[in-house]
């Protein structure tokens, strides 16, 4: 295992991704920020120093266990204050259980919609299975729908109803971004892969956006999917993938067509349910292949999806993890209702079991638990405060069946772990236990509207973790719970005083 050292600063940027010129928060002046590349078992050890005037800021590694290291999770209010300007704070942790594509992103409020994100790659130490397809080259595709807003003014607006127009509308982005290259307005500006013809390439996606739905393509091109937050799955070929907000798949495409004119365009169109501001919701990008005689700008002028195949888009259920990995028995089960509602006064909050989040002022989550105040014993749910709690303090394996009474699908984020997919469905579900022969694994799943979906995981990893919905509006609305395992073995671990030292900052 190598120690691997990053220095991040966290400033102030006027950027324009797409064309049009906003405020921007960045990673060392760069948008989207440094990539970090590691190998499973490697130690990184990041220091982050906040040069922004008057916010305090975190860095959350999307998808990582911190098993034992909590408090390098990164999100404001649960493991930590929030780094204050001018100060910084060093992340030291080992790259454990989790291999594959996955992102880091500011977890302090909505400031990772001004930009501050970029794309975390481990490679594993354990080779694929066998016959499992292979690669010649690796390339990172960072998607994000984009706001000409500053967030903090979009979310003030979208808690409030003070906006100009319905709420749902404000979490309308104006334009997206591919590797941090979008058009708005007739911007003919285009993230280009320049790619050695008859070869096969991964393409790592990975959406670092705040609210819309993005639909990937490559015009011509099947892609094979291989990879799902982390998870090998079969091969699966597809025209085109719908991501939601924090997922990742890495999908193969081999150069090799003939139609076209060695020119293609990237889709990643910002789909239903959000329309996007103007008149077209299509993203680009390019691939031509080197040293065919390629034009600059593909021809053509409308989706030709892959001429010739009878192949669909991806259809979720269909995902397969290419290494069966079972789940222990349920031990523990809970029922989590949420919906996105309107306040007396017209703005939008979230419920979540009748709990609305907002975060602690001055502490965080993990400084209660370790000083073992107000919660609660073995396998109970509490509805402390404004924040709804599950407290396993054995090992359990629980089950928690998420239904969406509302209408809009939402991704869901467990921090910490890579839990079990163990079904989902549209309308309700009693909860019955479920056994599915090859369940998924992933961090980031779809609780589709009006549905439901159950999930499992392991109260190995001792610490306070957010499950929450990813679309940046919707946590700050509120839709946020948190899991909390093992708080006596949390108790008795060594917190960097950098921790504490922050919140009375
Ligand atoms: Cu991508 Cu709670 O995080």
């Amino acid at each position: 295992p190598t120690t691997r050292n990053y220095e991040f600063t966290i400033s102030e940027m006027t950027g324009a991704p797409d064309g049009f010129s906003k405020s921007m928060l960045v990673v060392n002046g760069q948008f989207p920020g440094p990539a970090i590349e590691a190998n499973q078992g490697d130690r990184l050890v990041i220091k982050v120093t906040n040069a922004l005037s008057d916010n305090r800021t975190t860095i959350h590694w999307h998808g990582l266990y911190q098993n034992g290291t909590v408090w390098y999770d990164g999100t404001a209010s649960v493991t930590d204050c929030g780094i204050p300007p001018g100060d910084s704070l060093t992340y030291d942790f080992e790259l454990g259980q989790f291999s594959g594509t996955t992102w880091y992103h500011s977890h302090y409020a909505t400031q990772y919609s001004d930009g501050v994100t970029g794309p975390l790659i481990v490679y594993p130490t354990a080779s694929a299975p066998s016959g499992f397809p292979t690669w010649d080259g690796d390339l990172i595709v960072h998607l994000t729908d984009v706001y000409h807003t500053f967030s903090a003014a979009l979310v003030q607006q979208y808690l409030s109803g003070t906006g100009p127009t319905a709420p749902i509308i404000l979490e309308t982005p104006d334009s997206g971004a591919i590797n941090g290259v979008g058009q708005y307005d007739g911007s003919t500006n285009y993230f280009n892969f320049d790619l050695a013809p008859n070869k096969t390439y991964r393409l790592r996606l990975i959406h670092t956006g705040s609210a819309a739905q993005i639909r990937f393509s490559v015009d011509y091109h099947p892609l094979t999917i291989i990879e799902v937050d982390g998870t090998l799955v079969e091969p699966y070929d597809v025209v085109g993938l719908t991501l939601l907000v924090a997922q990742r798949y890495s999908v193969l495409i081999t150069t090799n067509q003939t139609a076209g004119n060695g020119s293609y365009w990237i889709r990643s169109d910002l789909i239903s349910p959000v329309t996007v501001d103007g008149t077209t919701s299509e993203v680009l990008g390019v691939i031509t292949y080197t040293g065919e005689n390629s034009t600059s700008v593909p021809t053509a002028t409308s989706d030709p999806g892959v001429p010739g195949s009878n192949l669909a888009d991806m259809d979720v259920s269909q995902l397969t993890p290419a290494v069966v990995d079972t789940p222990p028995d349920r031990t523990r089960f809970y029922q989590v209702d949420f919906a996105i509602g309107a306040t007396s006064t017209g703005g939008t909050i979230a419920q979540i079991n009748g709990t609305s989040w907002s975060p602690l002022q001055g502490t965080a989550t993990l400084l209660q638990v370790a000083g073992n105040t107000s919660y609660a014993a073995e396998g109970s749910s509490v509805e402390g405060g404004n924040q709804l709690i599950i407290t396993e303090d054995s090992i359990e394996t629980v089950d928690i069946l998420l239904t969406n009474t509302g209408a809009g699908d939402h991704p869901f984020h467990l921090h910490g772990h890579r839990p079990w997919i163990m079904g989902f469905g549209t309308g309700t579900y009693d909860g019955q236990d479920l056994t599915p022969s090859n369940p998924l694994r992933r961090d980031t799943f779809t609780v589709p509207s009006g549905g439901w979906l159950m999930l499992r995981y392991v109260s190995d990893n001792p610490g306070p973790w957010t499950l929450h919905c990813h679309i940046a509006w919707h946590m700050e609305a509120g839709l946020l719970m948190q899991v909390n395992s093992l708080p006596s073995v949390t108790a008795g671990l060594n917190i960097p005083s950098d921790i504490a030292s922050q919140c009375a900052a």
